[in-house]
């Protein structure tokens, strides 16, 4: 195959401590869901192709660690990233607030953006399936209030659990990461 129509992505999942970074990843790569909460240590990596166009794409997606200790990770591990996207649940204020945190961490933390806004992120509003919706505390619209402060940064609501807008967002992911290289 000619080489130049493949392209590996680095793509980095950034969140809060419990928000469903690793289930959104398990459900779009294995398309499993599973109700246990096991909290990630350090960071790992899961890798799915997929086409674009007529180029084949090989997303290296690394999930993150949403706890504290486990926060600063370091220069090494954001260089090269080609798109982050940021995590929250819908259903849990803080998580929402943190996304300030994690926005500024990465801008920090990776070397390349040099112009932040130019940078390629992304939001998921995950857990949209809680409660048939009755138990969300950020709504949409103060979502993409954010997204907009940010310099337009496209937002996805999403439901690990249900499957609910994963492909569509990773896709959306994909499609930046390869825009940027
Ligand atoms: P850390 O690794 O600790 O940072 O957490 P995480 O962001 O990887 O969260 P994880 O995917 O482990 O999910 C935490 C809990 O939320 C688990 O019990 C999941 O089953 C649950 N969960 C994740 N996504 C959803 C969702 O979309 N809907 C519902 N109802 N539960 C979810
Ligand atoms: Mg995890």
């Amino acid at each position: 195959m000619d080489m130049s129509r493949r392209a590996l992505l680095k793509v980095i999942v950034l969140g809060d401590i419990g928000v469903g970074k690793t289930s959104l990843m398990n459900q779009y790569v294995y398309k499993k869901f599973s109700q246990q909460y096991k909290s990630t240590i350090g960071a790992d990596f899961v890798t799915k192709e997929l086409q674009i166009d007529d180029k084949l794409v090989t997303l290296q997606i690394w999930d993150t660690a949403g706890q504290e200790r486990f926060q600063s990770l370091g220069s090494a591990f954001y260089r090269g990233a080609d798109c982050c996207v940021l995590v929250y649940d819908v259903n849990i204020q803080k998580s929402f607030e943190t996304l300030n945190n994690w926005h500024e961490e990465f801008v920090k933390q990776a070397a390349d953006p040099a112009d932040p806004d130019a940078f390629p992120f992304i939001l998921f509003g995950n857990k949209i399936d809680v409660d048939g919706g009755s138990s969300r505390v950020v709504s949409e619209k103060k979502a993409r209030e954010w997204c907009a402060s940010r310099g337009d940064i496209p937002y996805f609501e999403t439901s690990a659990k249900e499957g609910y807008n994963v492909h569509e967002a990773f896709l959306c992911v994909a499609k930046m990461a390869l825009e940027g290289v």
